[in-house]
């Protein structure tokens, strides 16, 4: 049978469509189990990294050749010595405190960033202490504290004591209620120390963003749930993709 040259352009455009429509395509999920922007789960501010004792900090984080990561002294109230912050973090801390100041809350920053050695030091000491690790001190490397993303906030009555009793009074309150507006969250909290591994720290603050910190504290999340929900969601997004590397693994 003959055809035309123009009925054969015709014939050929059909078979390519009919291939191109039996291949399977691979689309970008767009739905995700949180509803925070993708952009922003991808974290390229280095907030929402997940630190704890299975998951180290490397002894030279945080990078200091790197503008984000360097270190700025904390101006603000503090019950002694010097402190430094992440910029980002220094920041929120800044109008976290000038709010507060503005309802009547006096605070002060009890700890920020500690080197690796530092708590290497504060880690041997309480365990040589107590005789086992009672959750109070995190391990080298599992402390947010050497983020400079972490600051202790007090009031001046707690300011030596570090009691969980803080949690009650009312910067402490205060602080449970507000954080997340400034993009903190209290990171240790009194009913997830099983997840954690920490004990109650109403006083402990990260700093992870203000959606993150949001959608945290508004549902009772430890940052070990959050992390898990940010990774599905990253795995939704870029499904196809994780699926097929998947597919190779033994
Ligand atoms: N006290 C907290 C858990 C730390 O050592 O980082
Ligand atoms: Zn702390």
């Amino acid at each position: 049978m003959k055809f035309s040259c123009k009925t054969q352009t015709v014939l050929w455009m059909v078979a390519v469509i009919f291939m191109i429509s039996g291949m399977p395509v691979r689309t970008l999920s767009q739905s995700s189990p949180l509803p925070i922007d993708i952009a922003i789960l991808e974290d390229p501010l280095d907030v929402l990294r997940l630190v704890n004792r299975d998951n180290l900090l490397d002894k030279d984080y945080p990078d200091q050749t790197i503008d984000m990561y360097k270190l700025e002294n904390v101006t603000l109230p503090v019950t002694k010595g010097s402190h430094q912050l992440r910029p980002v973090a220094n920041a929120a801390l800044e109008e976290l405190f000038k709010a507060a100041a503005a309802e009547g809350m006096e605070l002060y920053v009890g700890s920020s960033y500690r080197r690796y050695r530092n708590q290497e030091v504060i880690y041997y000491n309480r365990v040589k202490r107590m005789g086992y690790d009672d959750g109070y001190s995190q391990m080298a490397g599992a402390s947010e504290h050497q983020m400079g993303l972490a600051a202790d906030v007090v009031s001046a009555e707690y300011a030596d004591l570090f009691q969980t009793e803080f949690g009650e009074t009312p910067e402490g309150i205060w602080l449970r209620e507000n954080c997340a507006r400034f993009g903190f969250i209290i990171r240790y909290p009194e009913d997830k120390t099983d997840i954690t591994g920490v004990r109650y720290e109403p006083w402990h603050l990260r700093y992870v963003g203000p959606e993150a910190a949001a959608y945290i504290m508004e549902n009772d999340l430890t940052l070990e749930e959050f992390s898990a929900l940010r990774i599905i969601a990253l795995g939704e997004y870029y499904g196809d993709a994780l699926a097929l590397e998947d597919e190779s693994e033994p």
